[in-house]
């Protein structure tokens, strides 16, 4: 085999290393022992911009067509999506949300201000009701981020009551005045967010005792079972890590971890679809960079917690770019291009990768919210767009709770830019993959090209399956800055691969540069 490395030096400064070898892969389907939690595939719904009001929600009474007040096109979108846990009402709104505003008659439900997101005025109609039914209908399981930083413990016990309980009890009966007979199951509890910045601006040690004392009341009503979540790290605060694990301990199912593929928080972030390829390769490199993140807050996790029983759940992900000129500041309105849907690919498959700690993430944000999965606008009758970020979570839905196969994969690597993190840049292989087997039995194996100009061609070694048949998917477009929106809704969307074919057991894949292929084997 040929061994030729070729230097390629991209616009800006971005070096691309280049071997002329195909790639190769085994997959030994024996080695699998770790299930994907399908709560990787989550969701994440705030009170923000246009994600529940005009994205999820347009009331009952709108031109929109809706199911009960929730806008039908985005609806069907996701029960197609098969979105396994949502979480909801914040982010930064959590904070500041008063529950018992959310319930009873519409028509008596006060406005409010939404501090942290541009100071809208919202109406409070979609609430408690509207959160748990519209979950029960999509078939997911609820997250409910409670409200530490200006609520308080009675507040919060007394949400928990309202939603689980099916007793003689007051909360259960204000519920059951208000419409609802049957308690909701409530399995996710988040105790506050971002407790070290907008959630209250704490101390770590301060927070784990508000932890311990709000967790106390938060009960266990009629066989509903809370799993309680700590309000965790961001990025690379390894002390925040280190001191819940220390003060709080087994108190808590899981901790969460956010983490966002961003320039930084200060100035501009760059554009969501106008960027070049040293952008392009940096972008891969920090979304990547969640691996290493992950690794050093479980290593620190595994220190109190060896038996993995505490999960880490990466409550906030995804690209944060800058809003879209013309939309309203504060908003969080982006764009979505072929770029975000690599991200999402990537991600996934670090996720798939840490399954014994990471039991659950959630991208930011379901609908037109940073790398939402749907944009929608209410001209009209309204009209709605898949994002590339969407089809990646189709394509891959087969990975929820399959069994992960580890795949050792010889193929060359990319030299990107870094950032403060990683000052001398990183190294990304060209090929980002992730296998496992589903329930059914059949494979199902990601290959993601991210070179922007060389095909790769790969050969895998399946190992103790006696496969009889392949398909695939793949998602790719002419540019890695191409997008879908309302006048071109498929310029990016998934088709069928047929580069892929099977000889005794062994693939030969073809995987065009810039494309996302998801093949499954029988
Ligand atoms: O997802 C947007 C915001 O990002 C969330 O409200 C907050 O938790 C995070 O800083």
């Amino acid at each position: 085999m040929r061994k030729v490395f070729i230097t390629i030096a991209i616009m800006l400064g971005c070096t691309l290393t280049m071997s002329a070898e195909d790639a190769k892969a085994t997959i030994d389907i024996k080695q699998g022992s770790q299930k994907i939690h399908k709560e990787i595939y989550g969701q994440f719904a705030e009170h923000l911009g246009s994600c529940i009001y005009g994205g999820l929600w347009v009331g009952e009474n709108s031109v929109i067509p809706n199911i009960n007040g929730y806008r039908k096109d985005v609806f069907d979108a996701l029960k197609n999506l098969q979105v396994p846990v949502l979480r909801w009402p914040g982010g930064c709104f959590a904070d500041e949300y008063h529950w018992m505003d959310g319930i009873g008659p519409k028509e008596n439900r006060p406005k409010m201000q939404n501090n942290n997101w541009g100071g809208t005025i919202e109406d409070n109609s979609f609430g408690t009701h509207e959160f748990l039914n519209l979950c029960e209908m999509l078939g997911c399981e609820p997250y409910i981020s409670g409200n530490v930083g200006s609520g308080t413990v009675e507040e919060l016990a007394k949400w928990v009551e309202y939603m689980t309980s099916d007793g003689d009890t007051p909360m259960a009966k204000l519920r059951r005045k208000n419409g609802r007979d049957k308690a909701w199951k409530v399995k996710f509890l988040g105790v506050g967010n971002e407790s070290w910045g907008c959630g209250g601006n704490m101390r770590p040690e301060y927070y784990a005792d508000l932890y311990r004392r709000y967790s106390v009341y938060c009960r266990n009503y009629d066989g509903n079972k809370l799993y309680k979540i700590a309000s965790g790290a961001s990025d690379y605060d390894y002390t925040w890590t280190k001191v819940l694990m220390n003060n709080i301990g087994n108190r808590m199912d899981g901790v969460s971890l956010h983490y966002y593929t961003v320039t930084g928080w200060s100035g501009s972030k760059g554009s969501a679809t106008k960027f070049n390829d040293d952008d392009y390769y940096w972008t891969m490199g920090k979304c990547l960079g969640i691996e290493d993140v992950i690794i050093k807050h479980s290593k620190l996790m595994d220190a109190k917690d060896p038996q993995k029983k505490i999960g880490l759940l990466v409550d906030e992900w995804g690209t944060w770019w800058d809003e879209e000129p013309g939309t309203i500041a504060g908003h969080l309105y982006q764009q979505n291009a072929l770029r975000d849907a690599f991200v999402a690919a990537l991600s996934l498959n670090v996720f798939h990768r840490h399954t014994d700690r990471v039991r659950m993430a959630n991208i930011a944000q379901i609908v037109n919210v940073l790398q939402s999965m749907i944009l929608t606008d209410q001209k009209g009758t309204g009209h709605m767009v898949l994002t590339p970020t969407y089809h990646v979570f189709d394509m891959y839905k087969g990975f929820q709770e399959a069994t992960y196969l580890p795949m050792d994969i010889t193929c060359d690597s990319i030299a990107v830019r870094g950032d403060q993190h990683a000052k001398d840049g990183r190294k990304i292989p060209v090929l980002n993959t992730s296998a496992a087997k589903q329930t059914d039995g059949s494979l199902i194996i990601s290959l993601s090209n991210i070179s922007l100009d060389k095909d790769q061609t790969i050969s895998i070694d399946l190992k103790g399956f006696a496969a009889k048949n392949i398909t695939g998917r793949i998602l790719t477009s002419k540019n890695a800055t191409d997008y879908n929106d309302f006048e071109h809704p498929d310029v990016i969307k998934p088709m069928e691969f047929k580069k892929a074919k099977l000889k005794k057991n062994i693939i030969t894949a073809e995987i065009p540069a810039k494309s996302i292929v998801v093949l499954n084997v029988k």
